[in-house]
């Protein structure tokens, strides 16, 4: 992401990491580059909240990747003490940042940021459906052997095994899938839709995706900075919206100047929105454990004081 960030001239990047010596041994790194990539931007690395302070967007990845077999789900009570304590560093030192979630679980994880920096929706958005729809796009190009430019398509839900590619919406250039692909074999490529961040997972044994998930959240970046308001699928804060209250769901959003500007809200049909209903209560009894985790927390450290 901070490369990206660089090569497109999006600003001065701080990496933020616990791990001493890893922050500043990339951002050393990245310098390096800058006289070859032609950029004069400033790039640093940090174990100090202090060095993020004024930060116009943050980028939270922080947290455990999972292992091979692992679901996203399972990272849940690792993650969310990790996301904590980011947030909490967020809240102190860059108060008026527009906040990126990428942690997974990521609809739990984004819901836990916006309550512990009490930031406003707008500022606080999770990264998961840019990804999920690029792979949809990406299979379905494969497929048929065409430009990605020419396929639309969109995944909505929770960023679990869960989630909704949203079969209504994809089309190339204009033509509905279901006149260019059998419904079977949709099926398949939805399935692997899926389970796609968990394919790269058993692929590298170790680590996550890294690049998908980059270019995702610039993307985010970009359509903020530049005040796009471009609509994009992403886990926003609904209150009311497709049937949801209090909690973060993949929906498409504009995003513009103003963060998250707006929710919007397509028809989907009937078999959608079954898929849709059972993503949210997978997400809503992944909230409630995660809840449980932290109360038990709590409960811990009252009873060593
Ligand atoms: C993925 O789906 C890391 O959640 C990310 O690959």
């Amino acid at each position: 992401m901070a490369h990206l960030c660089l090569l497109k001239g999006l600003g001065d990047v701080v990496l933020f990491d616990v791990i001493d010596g890893l922050p500043q041994g990339k951002a050393l790194d990245l310098l390096h580059s800058a006289p070859i990539e032609n950029f004069d931007a400033q790039v640093s690395g940090t174990g100090k909240y202090e060095g993020i302070a004024g930060a116009d967007v943050c980028i939270v990845t922080a947290g455990l990747a999972r292992k091979p077999g692992m679901s996203r789900d399972d990272l849940v009570g690792t993650n969310a003490k990790i996301m904590s304590q980011v947030a909490e560093g967020i809240k102190t030192y860059a108060p008026d940042s527009f906040v990126i979630v990428i942690t997974n679980p990521l609809d739990v994880m984004v819901t836990l940021m916006k309550r512990v920096t009490g930031f406003p929706k707008n500022r606080v958005v999770g990264q998961s459906g840019i990804l999920d729809s690029s792979r949809y796009r990406s299979f379905i190009a494969q497929e048929l052997n065409v430009s990605v430019a020419s396929v639309a398509a969109l995944v909505l839900g929770g960023h679990g095994d869960d989630m909704v590619p949203v079969r209504s919406t994809c089309q190339i250039s204009g033509v509905p899938i279901e006149k260019l692909i059998s419904d079977k074999r949709l099926d398949e490529i939805e399935a692997r839709v899926r389970k796609a961040g968990g394919e790269i997972v058993s692929l590298l044994k170790s680590g996550s995706a890294f690049y998908s998930p980059a270019s995702a959240a610039i993307r985010m970046v970009e359509a903020y900075f530049f005040d796009k308001k471009e609509i994009l699928p992403c886990a926003a804060y609904l209150e009311g919206e497709y049937g949801v209250q209090g909690l973060y769901f993949g929906v498409p959003v504009i995003i513009g100047e103003g963060g998250v500007e707006k929710v919007v809200e397509i028809d989907l049909n009937s078999q959608e929105k079954k898929a849709f209903e059972v993503s949210l209560t997978r997400v809503k009894e992944l909230l409630q454990s995660m809840d449980r985790l932290l109360a038990e927390k709590v409960r811990k450290v009252k009873s060593q004081k």
